[in-house]
């Protein structure tokens, strides 16, 4: 219990017995943040990391996204979580929830909704880069649950998962929904899917939720909105490295683009330099040169099939549990076991 502390404000202390922030994120920051901007930005084909979206801005961008008509995946994983909550509570019995990329945890009460059906002490592990949304959506969740206590994590997946203390409970449950795991390619996929692994204990859960292969038509509508939320929140990214970096990209010399690229069954979100430019980014010592049309890669985001998935689950070590899905099997969900 050592290292929690409030970082933002020093005088608002942890009064709330039932809330503590540990911010692991602002120490390597700098050294870690840089070298892979600097990498994705000086490559052949640009790209910036995915995390970078999630500022507070991107975040608030990112939960609008959510609420659009033509973004089905929140809403449809919420419908899942919603049928079959109290099934997967009772498979996991009493277990600590641990969640990657918690964002608003929106999705999140529906889980611990059936957990407190159930009469289970509530205990829940938010990690999220942004900080001030996990705040934000853990004060709303004590107000909701009187007996849940949140122990909160500002950092990357990595920094958390390594540095996990005593489950509060015996077992844990660990959430990465959203389809967040198709932001990453296959090696960044085992890789993750190791690092589960090796944090978890053997009987521990891992609760993944998968966007699923449909029609080219409803995934690009998703990510090209009518409203243009989704351009906004791609093109944040480079205010986002304005703002840590003393950068000087102009979002406007910038075009939004998504496009499904059928052969690796993937979103490909793109900024598309308008023009030839130069763009600095001081505290980096990077000056980064674009011809007109270049591309920088913002995210992929993969599109799963619920079998295959789970045969490379399998394949990794883990006991696939279960499987659920919506009735168009547009999302779907995996219930996974640390053996
Ligand atoms: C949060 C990574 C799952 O890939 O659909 C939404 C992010 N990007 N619209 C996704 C996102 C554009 C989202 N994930």
């Amino acid at each position: 219990m050592s290292t929690f502390f409030q970082k933002q404000d020093s005088n608002e202390t942890l009064s709330n017995q039932r809330l503590q922030l540990q911010y692991l994120l602002e120490n390597n920051l700098n050294q870690d943040d840089g070298t892979e901007i600097i990498t994705g930005l000086t490559q052949e084909s640009k790209t910036i990391p995915p995390r970078y979206f999630y500022d507070h801005q991107g975040s608030q961008l990112f939960e609008k996204i959510c609420e659009l008509p033509e973004y089905y995946p929140t809403r449809t994983e919420a419908s899942i979580l919603k049928e079959y909550g109290q099934e997967i509570a009772k498979i996991t019995g009493k277990v600590e929830i641990v969640e990657l990329g918690s964002g608003s945890s929106t999705k999140t009460q529906l889980l611990l909704d059936a957990y407190q059906d159930l009469d289970y002490p509530l205990y829940y592990t938010p990690i999220d880069v942004s900080g001030g949304i996990l705040k934000e959506s853990a004060n709303s969740l004590l107000a909701k649950y009187p007996t849940l206590k949140i122990t909160g994590k500002v950092a990357t997946y990595e920094q958390a998962l390594t540095k996990l203390s005593y489950s509060a409970l015996s077992q844990r449950i660990c959430l990465f929904l959203g389809s967040t795991i198709g932001n990453f390619s296959q090696e960044e996929c085992d890789r993750f899917i190791e690092l589960i692994t090796s944090s978890l204990s053997v009987g521990d859960y891992f609760l993944l939720g998968v966007d699923l292969q449909k029609p080219n038509p409803i995934l690009e509508a998703a990510y090209n909105d009518s409203q243009g939320i989704t351009a906004a929140f791609n093109l944040n990214i480079l205010q986002h490295l304005n703002w840590r970096f003393d950068g000087n990209f102009n979002p406007s010399l910038f075009e939004h683009q998504a496009i499904y690229n059928e052969s690796d069954n993937q979103i490909e979100m793109y900024l598309i330099s308008q023009r030839s430019q130069n763009v600095k980014l001081a505290a980096l010592d990077l000056i980064i040169d674009f011809r007109k049309g270049e591309k920088i890669l913002t995210e992929i985001s993969r599109k799963f099939n619920l079998q295959e998935q789970s045969v490379y689950l399998t394949s990794k070590g883990l006991k696939v549990n279960a499987t659920y899905t919506d009735s168009k099997q547009w999302f779907g969900l995996l219930l996974c076991q640390k053996i």
